[in-house]
Formats: C-alpha cells, structure tokens, sequence
C-alpha cells in the first residue's frame, strides 16, 4: 500500500482510514484485496454526517458509483470476488456496467420485512446482493449450508426438499440466490447519523463463500464497521475506510464481546440441518433427529435439479 493516510485504527488484522474511499483506494496495490464488499449510501436522502450527500441526482449518483466501482475493480486480484449490496433501482443499472470488466455470478435476493410499502408500486421486500468473479472462476467459492426451515411451534417440515426429506445431506440445506434469513438491525446509539448496520450474519456468510483466512478484505463504506469485525472475528485480513465519525467502528473494536458472542450463536447453525432449537423441538414433538443418510444417487438427483 501507497500514499495513504494514516490509520486511525490498527487491529490484529485490520487498518480503518478516516478519509474519501476513491481517494483512499488510489492509494492501493492493483490486484491486492481477495474481496471487495461495497454497502454504499442508496442516495435516499438519509442523513450520513458530514462529507457524505445523499441526495444526489440519478446520474450523478451512478457516476460517483462508477468511480469507486472502477477503483474496487482495480484493486481486486484475478480470481477475487467483488459484492455490491443496494436496492434493486441502482444495482440493476450497476450490475450492467460492472459486467463490462467483471464476470457475472448472482444477484441474491436478501429479503427484508421491515420497510414500508410505496403508492403505487410492489411492496418491496428484498435488496439486491450483487456477486461478480474477477476472471472466469472464483478462487474460492465455499458456499454454508443453512439449516431446514422448521415449524416453530413443533419443529416439523414445512418445505418440500424435492421429495428427498428423508436423504438430506446432514450438512444442511444449499444455499441459494435467495436469503430469507438475515435479521435488520435496529438500536438506537446512532444519534447523529444513521448508521443503517448490516446483521453481521450476512458478512459472515459472504465471506464463509467467498474468502479464507488470511485473505484481504475491502468494504469502502464503513458505517458501524460491520464487515471489519465479521473479518476479525473470521481472522481476514481487512482494509476499511469512512468519510464520516470512524468512533462507532473503533468502540465497537473496543467492546467486541457482545458481536463475539453473537457470532459464536451464528456458527452453532452453520453447516447443519438442523438448529439446536429445532433439534429440541422435533424431539419433544416425536420427529426424526436429523440423521439423515445421504445416498450417491441421490446426490446426483439433487444436481440435476440445477
Ligand atoms: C450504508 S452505510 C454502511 C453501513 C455498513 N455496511 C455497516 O454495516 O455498518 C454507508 C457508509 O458510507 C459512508 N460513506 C459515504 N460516502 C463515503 C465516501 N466517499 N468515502 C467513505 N465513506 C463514505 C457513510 O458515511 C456511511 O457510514
């Protein structure tokens, strides 16, 4: 790294830089970052502090995010991953333009239940998760599997998985394109700004697919530094940068028992099909305890479905 501010915040395995992400990013290595993450303002008219204008016209708007998209596109190695998560509006108009020097792989639906419908259009109740390779293949793509969606009164079934419910793979569900299953963040510490914190269990599950230890980590907004500390606690490495207060991000450093705690929680319903609440429930309720056998056969019906 060249020509960079100092930091104002070094952990074990991160640095935080006070300052523009596009004039920080200049200042980074070409092919350097394994991962690019970008939560950027979605040019709603909210309130992000100082330095930071929300309310932009729409094609100023698309031209700031091609500016630093330029730069994460840059700075990313062959093989690296780069996500871009915003409503659909812009990411429909992004996707196009990343997918000239980016290879398309997904746009995942994250659903949220917590905005308010607009007049005169469809409820909207999912951001878009955008996912390009750098390349034509991914240097890592380690997908989680997700736990069998239960009753939460008795713990049963309530999907119909193909009509293979009885040969699941014990490891869980596959992810898909669509996260139903990401909690909105609500407190109220952020007097001054809005913070609008992403659940650190979807930076957990983007780098569980995308990264490995020791890889190098980019978010460019930083917000409370959400992605910093799922890269800590994953032990990545991360560069992060905020134009407005970096004090949420370095408190949160200071006091990181509690997204400790909630991250041990998160891990305990990796890689499993069934949660241990659910376990408990099925049990209670007379329903089989999840030891599913996993036949060759049927592995190969499961590929073929996709
Ligand atoms: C949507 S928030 C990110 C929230 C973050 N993902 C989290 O989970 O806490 C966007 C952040 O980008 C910051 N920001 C806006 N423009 C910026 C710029 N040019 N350089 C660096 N940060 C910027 C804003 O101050 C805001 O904190």
């Amino acid at each position: 790294m060249s020509k960079i501010t100092k930091p104002v915040l070094i952990t074990e395995y991160g640095h935080l830089y006070k300052g523009d992400c596009l004039q920080i990013m200049r200042g980074i290595k070409s092919e350097s970052v394994d991962l690019f993450f970008a939560d950027p303002p979605f040019n709603l008219n909210k309130s992000y502090g100082n330095g930071v204008r929300d309310d932009l016209q729409e094609s100023e708007y698309l031209e700031w995010c091609h500016k630093w998209i330029d730069e994460g596109v840059r700075v990313l190695k062959p093989g690296g991953s780069f996500f871009l998560y915003n409503i659909p509006k812009w990411n429909v108009q992004l996707a196009s333009y990343i997918s000239k020097s980016l290879n398309f792989r997904s746009w995942i639906a994250i659903e949220i239940t917590f905005s308010l419908p607009i007049k005169g259009r469809l409820y909207p109740s999912h951001y878009s998760l955008l996912y390009f390779v750098k390349g034509k293949k991914p240097n890592t793509f380690e997908p989680p599997r997700l736990p069998m969606q239960v009753c939460r009164h008795c713990g049963g079934e309530i999907k119909d998985y193909g009509g293979y419910k009885n040969k699941m793979n014990p490891k869980g569900i596959n992810l898909s394109d669509i996260w139903t299953d990401i909690p909105p963040v609500r407190h109220k510490k952020y007097k001054n700004r809005e913070a609008n914190a992403l659940s650190l269990k979807l930076l957990d599950r983007i780098l569980d697919m995308s990264s490995k230890e020791g890889d190098v980590i980019l978010d460019p907004f930083g917000g409370s530094g959400t992605t910093y500390i799922a890269a800590e606690l994953k032990m990545r490495k991360w560069i992060g940068m905020e134009i407005s207060t970096t004090d949420e991000i370095t408190r949160r450093f200071k006091s990181m028992a509690k997204d400790k705690e909630y991250y041990d929680c998160l891990r305990e319903n990796v890689n499993v099909l069934f949660t241990k609440k659910a376990l408990e429930l099925r049990k209670k309720h007379g329903h089989h305890n999840g030891k599913y056998v996993l036949s060759e056969t049927n592995i190969t019906k499961q590929k073929a479905l996709f």
